[in-house]
């Protein structure tokens, strides 16, 4: 077996199981899970509608690169998303199923361990989505942790990295708009980045699967694309983005998304996929055509989301610490006394409504762990589900914090 798995932590799903077993919520409580960041969304009727008529696709292997369409519909995304004169459906993108298996997939492919030579190392922003911390170690890597503190407006704070590291730097990941706290990363954190790339000659897995979730219609956050493009660097060297229609089209479930970016990272991403299985089904490939061709069910699912933040933040601005996030839908929250896992254990208990524990999101970095005190809070559900859940957090709060209004 190999060695390595025994190097993996528990998911941070695993670890709320642990920290809630035994317990019993009151009852009186209907359920409400604000812990996955699982869209609940109606999926888009177009897509539902284009796979049932793409059933045939059953009875055929697809091929990994993908069909012309879906190649020509990503493509075309990208650039009028992004305004990019243009990408290479042959050539710069391919189709992946769901972000987390190309997130994983891509460390196996960048990371090159030499016998004799120092540990390739893998940056990793703290906390993080889990996969990259797994995807590193299972490649043989060292991850190593940027940390996203308040302090730095939850950006990753790269001057904690030596230069003695920089030069092990194999593969970067950074999410933007991030999870947990939605940070979303500007012209000039790219250029940082994308400068220290082209000094140490690491690859940049820019996940931006919450790209389409953002509070302002006329404002949608910057993707790494778009940034290296504005800075020249129109070939997209080592860079490599990953997209999703799980958050952005409300289906989690039908497991698609995209790789773009540098064409020479796309054309080894290919052949690894093409020995890992990574082919995109062709009647999922007809959902996501459907998919990525529509704005309109986007732009309704970003206001679902928005009427959400309008009515729940407002609510729990008095008890928590609290701020409508740049993009995503997560609230990233400090709990006043900064103990988030009694906090989500005894709201849980009392009120029925699950959070994640930001500490279960990181790792801790020279005694800091800087998910410590936050509540990732995924507003996911119904509107009303929300608010009620808003409202049981309130009451819970402000029992806890004497002083604070219920
Ligand atoms: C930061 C981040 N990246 C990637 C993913 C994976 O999304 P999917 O595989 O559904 O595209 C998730 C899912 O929750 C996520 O939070």
């Amino acid at each position: 077996m190999n060695h390595l798995l025994d190097t993996l932590s528990p998911y941070p799903f695993e670890r709320l199981r642990g920290l809630l077993k035994g317990i019993t919520p009151d009852p009186a409580y209907s359920p409400i899970s604000m812990s996955i960041g699982e869209p609940k969304h109606p999926a888009p009727a177009i897509a539902r509608q284009a796979m049932v008529d793409a059933l045939d696709g059953l009875s055929n292997y697809p091929p990994t690169l993908g069909g012309e369409p879906i190649r020509r519909a990503m493509a075309q995304w990208l650039q009028r998303r992004y305004q990019l004169p243009s990408i290479d459906p042959a050539r710069q993108i391919i189709p992946v199923n769901g972000s987390k298996e190309a997130l994983y997939a891509i460390a196996q492919l960048v990371v090159d361990v030499q016998p004799g030579q120092p540990r390739p190392i893998v940056l990793i922003p703290n906390p993080c989505y889990q996969v990259y911390e797994g995807a590193a170690l299972l490649a043989g890597a060292e991850p190593v942790y940027v940390n996203q503190t308040a302090e730095n407006g939850f950006a990753p704070d790269w001057d904690s990295i030596s230069e003695s590291e920089w030069a092990r730097v194999q593969l970067v990941y950074i999410c933007s708009p991030g999870n947990p706290s939605g940070t979303v990363l500007d012209r000039s954190q790219w250029a940082r980045l994308f400068e220290r790339s082209a000094r140490h000659g690491f690859v940049i897995a820019s996940d931006e699967c919450y790209s389409e979730i953002y509070p302002d219609e006329a404002h949608p956050p910057e993707g790494a694309l778009q940034a290296a493009h504005a800075l020249g660097l129109t070939d997209f060297d080592r860079l490599i983005v990953f997209s999703s229609l799980s958050k952005r089209s409300s289906l989690p479930g039908l497991r698609s998304g995209f790789a773009a970016g540098d064409a020479r990272l796309i054309e080894r991403f290919l052949l690894l996929r093409t020995y890992n299985g990574g082919a995109m089904s062709q009647t999922v490939q007809a959902a996501s055509v459907a998919a990525w061709r529509d704005e309109a069910h986007v732009t309704e699912n970003r206001a679902l989301y928005r009427a959400k933040f309008d009515a729940v933040v407002p609510l729990l601005a008095p008890v928590l610490k609290v701020e409508p996030p740049q993009g995503g839908f997560f609230l990233w929250a400090g709990v006043p006394d900064g103990d988030d896992t009694t906090f989500a254990r005894d709201l849980y208990a009392q009120y029925n409504v699950l959070l994640l524990p930001g500490s279960f999101l990181a790792r801790s970095i020279h005694g800091v762990n800087p998910g410590a005190g936050m509540l990732r809070i995924a507003l996911v559900d119904s509107l009303d589900a929300c608010l009620e859940a808003a409202r049981r957090i309130r009451l819970f709060a402000a029992a806890r914090t004497p002083g604070t209004p219920a």
